[in-house]
């Protein structure tokens, strides 16, 4: 139907006679002639239709935007003054010599391009109509590249793609399972897989050596901009391999990316922090280090001060003071923006926020503003001042309480005054998360939780790890970028004996681990190979190579925050009859006029 695409036009098609198909852009009057920019995938060419030709120019005049057009005619310079140089096809025009309306279009419920910005839902319902505009035909495009550069990586590495089930057994990634009942047997259910786990580890202990699926994985878990309920994993396993190697193929793997799709220049070697030092100076395990404020603890000085709040986590093991120093910022923030600042952390449980404007540190505590100062000894403040490494102008805030609320309300402050402040430093900044524990105390419940996923190797043997759960380490690793986890990993356990200590650990009984793992359990015992690999979160990776601020922008057909698809209403009630041959009753009948 055509000869070539619209945006691939340019002077190299100069006085030849072309045929182009796409959707009308934009129409425009112009005394007399029309111009109709036609797009497709390749972009847009401008056609002009002259009104010599009656019967073409009636039917232009009639034609809206959406419409969908094939247009013959010659190509020839724009006139002089009327070039658009940002345009691949901006030095030519078509001057058309025919037009046939392939399909007409209502008017969109929203313009195809412009900067208006639209509801998300209606986007979504529309999603056909959304996916094409430029932005979106260019994400679609990247990570189409993504997935493109990764592949061939791994074939080129001896990586072999092999495809696992969906229709699986629950995998603990630890999210809610999404289940599918089963019609033939009775009473019983699938689950759609978290990940491919352990399918990918039976692969390895199969011989297959080195493995990787481009995999839907699905969990249903509180939606934020980063995370859907089904989403895409480049999911890797290998055998004889150490972490070590395993982390510098795979980092090989993120440079090449980010080279041959985006042109970056990635570090030539990822630097490596130990979760305690990130946990540390940045209060969260996928710091982003383009910011330069730090955490710095100040515990030690405030053990016997009068002042509650610091004193009580002073004491307490389970507590933390921590200060975060912002340069210049007694002028960067006012009074208003601190109390800001002080409503936001509290969204984080932090039940204050103490600050110090360091006014002149030659005059003591009289150079020092702040509600805080009169609660202890001015050498207490000169020790946290020289801790801190605070200068004239500075302002310091300060966390006080369980260890977990501070790191999770001055993390987060600093991730807000690193942006809110442009402190950002370099475009890219990834790093290896290293020596995660083994495991973390579940205060609710009780219990220990796996902090990977049950199936990590610790750093120790099964008695060590018996005797000390709470500080035994795990061979897992994080790949982060600018503070967003893009991808995660271990060595996995490969003897029956520690996967069980493992699963004792975490409550997990004997009757239990066989009921729901005993295939694992059983695997192990047939020569599994030392074995270890990763998954990175594709969608997560286009979204900061695109620069978008959601998943959703990079995933064609994307669930909503509360999980639901606006296109095609899912999920959706079923008939009573499907209902009935499941086996299944509804406990509250659904309203008939929805079925
Ligand atoms: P993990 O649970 O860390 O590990 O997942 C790996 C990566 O997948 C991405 N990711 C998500 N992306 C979008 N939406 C979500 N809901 C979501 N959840 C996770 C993240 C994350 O780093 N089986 C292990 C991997 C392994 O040990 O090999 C696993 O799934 O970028
Ligand atoms: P108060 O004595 O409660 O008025 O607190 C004095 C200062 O300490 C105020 O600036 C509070 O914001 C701050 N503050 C109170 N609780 C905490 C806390 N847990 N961590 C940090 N600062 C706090």
């Amino acid at each position: 139907m055509r000869t070539h695409k619209c945006g691939e036009l340019n002077t190299q098609q100069l006085d030849q006679t072309v045929t182009i198909c796409g959707w009308v852009h934009r129409r425009r009057d112009h005394g007399g002639v029309i111009f109709i920019d036609l797009r497709d995938r390749a972009g847009l060419v401008q056609v002009v239709f002259d009104p010599d030709l009656a019967e073409q120019f009636a039917i232009a005049e009639h034609v809206r935007s959406e419409y969908v057009l094939q247009i013959s005619g010659v190509v020839r310079h724009r006139p002089e003054g009327t070039i658009n140089k940002n345009m691949h096809s901006g030095e030519i025009e078509i001057l058309a010599k025919s037009i046939v309306v392939l399909n007409e279009s209502e008017t969109p419920p929203f313009p195809i391009e412009s900067d208006i910005e639209v509801n998300e839902e209606l986007r979504l319902r529309y999603r056909y109509l959304d996916l094409r505009k430029t932005a979106m035909q260019e994400k679609m495009k990247v990570r189409r590249d993504v997935t493109c550069v990764l592949r061939n990586y791994l074939d080129d590495n001896d990586f072999f793609e092999i495809e696992t089930p969906y229709l699986t057994k629950a995998t603990p990634e630890g999210a809610r399972d999404y289940i599918v009942p089963s019609r033939t047997h009775e009473n019983s259910f699938f689950a759609l897989p978290q990940s491919p786990q352990l399918y990918k580890q039976m692969l390895m202990i199969a011989g297959f050596d080195r493995y990787y699926q481009v995999v839907r994985c699905f969990r249903d878990e509180d939606l934020r901009a980063d995370r859907q309920p089904e989403f895409t994993q480049l999911d890797i396993e290998t055998s004889f391999m150490t972490e070590e190697q395993i982390m510098n193929v795979m980092e090989e793997m993120i440079r090449q990316l980010f080279a041959k799709v985006i042109n970056v220049q990635l570090d030539a070697v990822f630097p490596r922090m130990t979760y305690a030092e990130s946990m540390s100076r940045f209060g969260v395990d996928r710091p982003d280090l383009r910011i330069p404020l730090e955490l710095v603890d100040i515990g030690e000085f405030m053990k016997d001060v009068e002042f509650k709040v610091f004193s009580a986590p002073a004491n307490d093991p389970k507590g933390r003071i921590a200060a975060l120093r912002v340069p210049n910022g007694g002028e960067l923030l006012s009074r208003k923006d601190i109390d800001e600042l002080t409503k936001f952390v509290s969204i984080y449980g932090a039940k204050g926020l103490a600050y110090i404007k360091v006014n002149d540190l030659n005059a003591g505590i009289d150079g020092l503003q702040s509600p805080i100062v009169k609660f202890a000894p001015a050498e207490v403040w000169a020790n946290v001042l020289a801790k801190t490494g605070a200068q004239n102008g500075d302002l310091i805030f300060f966390g006080a309480d369980k260890t977990t609320v501070v790191n999770e309300a001055m993390g987060a402050l600093r991730v807000k005054l690193g942006h809110d402040l442009n402190l950002i430093q370099g475009d890219w900044k990834p790093v290896w998360v290293v020596d995660f524990p083994m495991f973390d105390w579940d205060e609710k419940a009780g219990r220990f939780n796996a902090i990977h996923h049950p199936f990590t190797a610790p750093s120790c043997s099964v008695e060590d790890l018996k005797a000390n759960p709470a500080t035994a380490l795990s061979r897992a690793y994080d790949l982060v970028l600018n503070g967003t986890e893009v991808g995660g990993g271990s060595i996995r356990i490969n003897r029956p004996a520690m996967q069980q200590t493992v699963f004792e650990i975490l409550g997990i009984g004997e009757d239990e681990a066989r009921e729901k793992f005993g295939f694992l359990l059983d695997a192990l015992k047939y020569g599994a190979p030392p074995h270890g690999g990763l998954a990175f979160g594709l969608d997560r990776l286009v979204m900061l190579m695109t620069g978008s601020h959601s998943i959703r922008d990079v995933i064609a057909f994307p669930k909503t925050q509360s999980a639901a698809c606006p296109l095609v209403s899912a999920p959706a009630v079923v008939t009573d009859e499907q209902l009935k041959e499941l086996g299944i009753r509804l406990i509250k009948p659904a309203a008939k006029e929805k079925v």
